[in-house]
């Protein structure tokens, strides 16, 4: 798929409201198209209302890829790998971004707000967007728990 075609759901709750708005904005630059599931405000919520959304996109097939934050990104991820052919990585570090690609083709990027900065959220995106998953051994140890599902 070329990253024209690319689209991604983007959810966070109110601690991670302004990096997710760089994030849409950076994705957008890159011509991805972008759907917004919220929160849509600084205003106190509740993450797991928001990684629902995400992960339910994702999981049912509407999206292939999703990125969550919140202020650690520890909430976002639990919630998440709830749901059956969720992958959803925490990488607050652009190692394990891209090792979450390789490895464990990761389909939920997932990042702390209160944890990293802007600038380092961008990049950990864009090796989370452009690192492609290795296959081979790596696709058997998938299975192995995808079939918990
Ligand atoms: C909100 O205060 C905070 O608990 C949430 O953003 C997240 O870090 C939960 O894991």
């Amino acid at each position: 798929m070329t990253e024209q075609q690319l689209s991604i759901v983007i959810g966070s709750d109110h601690a991670a409201y302004a990096l997710k708005a760089k994030i849409k904005d950076y994705l957008v630059k890159r011509s991805i198209d972008v759907r917004d599931a919220g929160c849509h405000s600084e205003a106190s919520v509740d993450y797991p209302d928001f990684g629902i959304k995400v992960a339910t996109m994702v999981s049912t097939g509407k999206f292939e890829k999703g990125i969550l934050m919140c202020g650690t990104g520890i909430g976002m991820s639990m919630v998440a790998n709830k749901f059956p052919q969720v992958r959803a990585a925490l990488c607050n570090g652009l190692f394990a971004a891209m090792m979450s690609r390789r490895h464990n083709n990761s389909n939920i990027l997932v990042m702390g707000a209160r944890v990293i900065g802007d600038i380092l959220a961008m990049e950990i995106v864009k090796v989370w967007l452009e690192t492609p998953f290795d296959g081979g051994r790596h696709q058997r140890r998938l299975e192995k728990f995808d079939r918990i599902d």
